[in-house]
C-alpha cells in the first residue's frame, strides 16, 4: 500500500520569522551574502562561491548572456540554458567568459540615411537614449556620429527628417580607440561631462560602449564574480541526453560550473551523468543535480560523493504544471525543511556540507529570504529574472504596459529547439509541463537585486545575523494561519499606489 507522509506540503507563505536579538554592532552594510555553490570537505573547505546568493534558472527565457553578464556583476550566477545547441550554448559563454567590464557591445544603432522617425521607434523599443549613427546601421560599421533623445524635439521637428541633419558628426564625438583601459575611458567620461563614450577601431568602426551609468553602477555593486582571471563566472545547464559531448565543450568554453536541468533527479539517468563526467573530469568541475523534494531523493545524489550542490524544488516553478500535469511534486517549504534537515544530518554523520538550491516557485521577497531562513544556501529563480531588462526576450507593449515573454523549458516552444538541433533525437512531446506567458517588466537586474537584497539585510538584522549560515542557525520560525495570512496585509485602509515589489499579482 502507498506510504501517506504525516505532514502537509507547504508553502513559504505559510510561515514567518520571530525576531531574535539585534546587536547594536551590527551594520547593514557589513552583512555577508556570499553562499557556497560547491561541496565543503574537511580535505577541502574553500571552493566556488557567489557574493550573493542567486542564481538565475536554467531557461530559454531568463539565462542568456546578458543578464549572465548583468547577473555577474552583482556577484550571483546564471546557468545558461541547455535547450540549445551545444555550440550555441558555447558561444554565450565564450561571450560572457570574453565580456569586459564596461564594454559594452552597441544595441541600436541607426544609419545617416534613415529617418528621425525611426530613431524614435528604436529608442522606444531598445530603451536607449543614446544612439550611434553607423555606415550601415550596424554595431560594427564604420562610426558617423552619435544622436541622442536631445538632438530633436518629437513634437517640434519634422520625423521625415534624415538623422544625419541631426545628430553630433564625429568630428565634434569625444570617442576613445580600441585598447583604451576602463579607467582611461571612464577618465574621459569623466572630464568631458559625458554619459557615454563610443570606442573606436583603428580604422574607424564602432567597437563599443562605455557608459557613465555602468562606472556608477560598479561603484554601487563591487560584488562582482570574477575568476582567476578576472573574467566574469557563469554557470550552464546540462542535460542527462547529450552531457558526454555538451560537457566537454562547455569546459573548453571555460565554463565555471554545471547543473542538470532536470524536473526530477532522483534518477539512474543522472547518476550515470554524474559518474561519466567525474571520471573524464576529475573533482575540481563544480556540478549541481536535483531536483529532489525529499530526504530519499538528497541521500540518493549526496552518497555518491560526486555532487556538489543540490537543487531542491518540483512543481513549484510559476510556468510550471507539472504537479497538474503529473500528480508529482511538494510543496516548496515542505520539500526544502525536509532536505535541509537531511543535509544537516549528513554533515553532522560524514563532515562534508552540501550546499543546497531552493529553485522555483518564489514570487517576492519574502519568499526569498523564507528559504534563505529555511537553510537553502542559494536560490534559483526565472520569473524574477524574465522579468529584467536584461532576460533575452524582447519587450511587448500590451495596454500601455511593458511585458516580456516568459515560458516554461517543459513548453513545446522551449522543447522545438531539438527538431532544428542535428543529433538530438527529436522525441515527441504528448503533454507540456510548463505554460507561455508574459511578465511586467519591472526594471534591470540591478535594480530589482538591490530591492530584495536589500530586504534580506534587513531581515538579517532582525535576527542578529551576519551571514547566511547565522541566518539559517538562528532563525525561528513559526508556522501562521490563515487568518494570520489575512491580517499580514493591510487592514481596513484604501491605498494609493504601491511599493514596487515584483510581484505584480500580490
Ligand atoms: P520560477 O522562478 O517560479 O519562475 O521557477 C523557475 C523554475 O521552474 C526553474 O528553475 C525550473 O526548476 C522550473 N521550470 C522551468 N520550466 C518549467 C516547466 O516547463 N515546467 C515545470 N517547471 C519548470
Amino acid at each position: 500500500m502507498a506510504r501517506m507522509l504525516e505532514d502537509t506540503s507547504r508553502t513559504f507563505a505559510e510561515y514567518l520569522l520571530i525576531p531574535r536579538l539585534t546587536r547594536r554592532d551590527q551594520r547593514i552594510d557589513q552583512i555577508d551574502l556570499s553562499a557556497p555553490l560547491s561541496r565543503i570537505t574537511p580535505e577541502k573547505p574553500l571552493g566556488l562561491s557567489i557574493n550573493i546568493p542567486v542564481v538565475s534558472a536554467c531557461m530559454q527565457a531568463v539565462s542568456g548572456t546578458d543578464l549572465a553578464i548583468a547577473l555577474a556583476r552583482q556577484g550571483g550566477l546564471s546557468m545558461i540554458f541547455c535547450s540549445q545547441s551545444i555550440e550555441s550554448q558555447v558561444a554565450m559563454v565564450q561571450k560572457v567568459k570574453a565580456h569586459k567590464a564596461g564594454f559594452v557591445t552597441s544595441g541600436a544603432n541607426i544609419k545617416p540615411d534613415a529617418p528621425l522617425q525611426a530613431v524614435l521607434s528604436l529608442m522606444n523599443e531598445s530603451g536607449h537614449s543614446t544612439i550611434p549613427v553607423t555606415d550601415d546601421g550596424t554595431s560594427e560599421g564604420m562610426f558617423l556620429g552619435l544622436i541622442t533623445d536631445q538632438d530633436f524635439w518629437e513634437f517640434e521637428d519634422d520625423l521625415t527628417n534624415l538623422v544625419s541633419e541631426h545628430m553630433t558628426p564625429k568630428s565634434e564625438v569625444i570617442f576613445g580607440t580600441e585598447g583604451i583601459s576602463l579607467r582611461e575611458a571612464n577618465r574621459l567620461l569623466h572630464k568631458n561631462k559625458k554619459d557615454c563614450l563610443p570606442i573606436l577601431t583603428q580604422t574607424g568602426e564602432l567597437a563599443a560602449l562605455v557608459f557613465k551609468k555602468d562606472y556608477v553602477d560598479h561603484q554601487k555593486h563591487p560584488l562582482e564574480l570574477l575568476d582567476d582571471g578576472k573574467r566574469l563566472r557563469v554557470g550552464a545547464a546540462i542535460n542527462t541526453h547529450d552531457y558526454r559531448e555538451r560537457v566537454p565543450a562547455l569546459i573548453d568554453a571555460g565554463v565555471d560550473a554545471v547543473c542538470f536541468d532536470s524536473s526530477d533527479g532522483f534518477t539512474e539517468f543522472q547518476m550515470d551523468g554524474l559518474v561519466w563526467i567525474r571520471d573524464h573530469y576529475g573533482p575540481e568541475l563544480v556540478i549541481g543535480g536535483g531536483n529532489v523534494v525529499s530526504a530519499e531523493g538528497f541521500d540518493y545524489l549526496a552518497s555518491s560523493g560526486l555532487v556538489d550542490f543540490i537543487k531542491v524544488g518540483i512543481g513549484g516553478g510559476s510556468i510550471c504544471i507539472t504537479r497538474e500535469q503529473k500528480g508529482v511534486g511538494r510543496g516548496q517549504a515542505s520539500a526544502l525543511l525536509e532536505v535541509v534537515a537531511r543535509r544537516d544530518a549528513y554533515f553532522e554523520e560524514t563532515g562534508i556540507y552540501i550546499p543546497i538550491c531552493s529553485d522555483g516557485g518564489l514570487s517576492n521577497d519574502t519568499q526569498i529570504v523564507m528559504a534563505l531562513a529555511m537553510g537553502a544556501d542559494f536560490v534559483m529563480m526565472g520569473r524574477y529574472f524574465a522579468m529584467t531588462e536584461e532576460s533575452p526576450t524582447s519587450k511587448v507593449s500590451i495596454n500601455g504596459q511593458m511585458y516580456k515573454p516568459y515560458w516554461g523549458e517543459g513548453t513545446a516552444r522551449a522543447q522545438n529547439w531539438q527538431r532544428y538541433s542535428e543529433g538530438m533525437s527529436s522525441r515527441k512531446m504528448v503533454f507540456e509541463e510548463g505554460v507561455d506567458a508574459f511578465v511586467p517588466l519591472v526594471g534591470s537586474v540591478s535594480e530589482v537585486l538591490e530591492t530584495t537584497l536589500h530586504k534580506l539585510k534587513s531581515t538579517m538584522m532582525n535576527l542578529g545575523s551576519d551571514d547566511l549560515a547565522q541566518f539559517r542557525d538562528q532563525a525561528v520560525i513559526t508556522q501562521v494561519s490563515e487568518q494570520s495570512i489575512v491580517e499580514a496585509g493591510t487592514a481596513n485602509v484604501f491605498k494609493f499606489g504601491r511599493n514596487r515589489d515584483f510581484d505584480e499579482s500580490d
